[in-house]
């Protein structure tokens, strides 16, 4: 492993920096008028509201990532990587400039000064942007205090690969297709143009970084488990427009099961190309591998439909379809971990849904809905408090202690479950 060729060797940091030379460009430069014009007589109003929450999104983005990124120049080990990540941080301000002059040249927000303009624009931001963010914000102080190469590793995973590459670069890519297909506004496409080709430099870079930080501390592999399976809960509702948005994504020509699946695309592909492919990551699985990637989307946007991820609103749905899923989700993290149990079968009786089972064997593990006869572990609880364990909402002894699951069986038996759904 120590020794295979990556992806990520394939480009040198002395590359990306001379790339980073001859892609300079100017966001004070781009000429507005015409976007002006077509955004106040060629839009939709439709259009105008999507635009302006999803350019939002990206402008107090850029600004999160352009004031975040310090701590990770003092962190980076070597020079040619300190000196790239210099490059990036005045790629996002001038990402954040470029955005700010369209929120107040074409929008017409207003604001006298970038802090002003962000303000006006706040309210579009979603539950999934605000926990996103307030995490990179976190991350950069816990990297401040903490300058080793797992905690390294978990802070570019979480800013290159999942806000740069799971994120960004979908949005960008569906944003260029729209704006060239229909001929408006093209100040806008002139800057996302140049934005998106930074970006797809910045995510080259964090790419090669991981891996190389992977190479060296092997204690990083495990920094990157636990940092995915601690954000992508939030992280995947950052694109879910808010009440009354429904159409947003398709008002700017795309669905958000193209987006989602683009985005989980993304962000395998770089994993993989950083030596950390999905299924050899240790622990409980961050993500269900053994779909496709457009099936992992779906699944995901009917967890956040359903209330099961995202903001809590109240008790998820427990319909067939979205329990369904849950369990198989169970059975691969069960599968995944190649627990070695004598047979077990845990069998989960809700007070407000329709009871599941699971049926553990060496090599073959089933989920199904029905009752078992003589189950050795049953587990009592609303659906809700499963769910809320299944998806990481609550630690499971969390959930006991406070009987809010009720597991049953022979102290044997309960010792097996926990080493099976730990
Ligand atoms: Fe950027
Ligand atoms: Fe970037």
């Amino acid at each position: 492993m120590a020794t295979a060729t990556l992806a990520a060797d394939q480009v040198s940091y002395e590359d990306l920096y001379a790339r980073w030379e001859k892609g300079n460009w100017s966001a004070t430069g781009i000429d507005f008028s015409r976007d002006h014009h077509d955004w106040h007589g060629r839009l939709e109003e439709i259009q105008r509201r999507a635009a302006l929450w999803n350019y939002a999104l990206f402008f107090h983005g850029e600004d999160s990532v352009a004031d975040n990124l310090s701590p990770y120049i003092d962190a980076a080990p070597r020079e040619e990587q300190k000196y790239f990540l210099t490059t990036q941080q005045v790629d996002e301000a001038r990402h954040a400039v470029f955005f700010g002059r369209f929120m107040n040249e074409v929008v017409g927000t207003g604001g006298e000064t970038i802090a002003d303009t962000l303000e006006r624009t706040r309210p579009e931001l979603t539950w999934g942007f605000r926990k996103t963010f307030e995490r990179l914000d976190r991350m950069a102080d816990e990297l401040r205090a903490d300058r080793s190469k797992p905690k390294l590793a978990a802070a570019v995973t979480l800013y290159h690969i999942i806000i740069e590459a799971a994120l960004a670069q979908p949005g960008q890519h569906y944003i260029e297709d729209f704006w060239k297909g229909n001929g408006l506004m093209p100040g806008f496409q002139e800057g996302m143009e140049n934005v998106a080709r930074d970006e797809q430099r910045h995510i080259g870079f964090g790419v090669k970084l991981l891996a190389d930080l992977v190479r060296e501390d092997p204690d990083c592999r495990y920094a990157v488990a636990d940092l995915l399976r601690e954000v992508l809960p939030y992280t995947t509702a950052l694109l879910r427009p808010p009440p009354g948005g429904e159409g947003y994504a398709e008002a700017l020509g795309f669905t958000l099961e193209e987006i989602y699946t683009f985005g989980a695309q993304s962000m395998e592909s770089k994993l993989a190309a950083a030596g950390l492919p999905l299924e050899e990551l240790p622990g409980r699985p961050p993500l269900p591998y053994n779909l496709t990637h457009e099936q992992r989307a779906r699944r995901g946007l009917l967890f956040l439909r359903s209330g099961v991820i995202g903001e809590k609103l109240g008790p998820p749905s427990s319909d067939p379809e979205v329990q369904a899923e849950l369990f198989d989700a169970l059975r691969m993290s069960v599968v995944h971990q190649k627990v070695a149990v004598e047979p077990t079968t845990v069998q989960w009786d809700f007070s407000d849904a329709a009871p599941w089972f699971l049926r553990a064997h060496n090599g073959s593990t089933t989920v199904e809905q029905g009752r078992l006869e003589q189950p050795d572990v049953v587990i009592r609880s609303t659906f809700e408090d499963w769910a809320d364990v299944a998806v990481g909402r609550e630690d499971a002894r969390v959930a006991i202690a406070k009987r809010k699951l009720r597991p049953k069986g022979s102290p044997r038996a309960l010792w097996r479950m926990t080493k099976l759904l730990a």
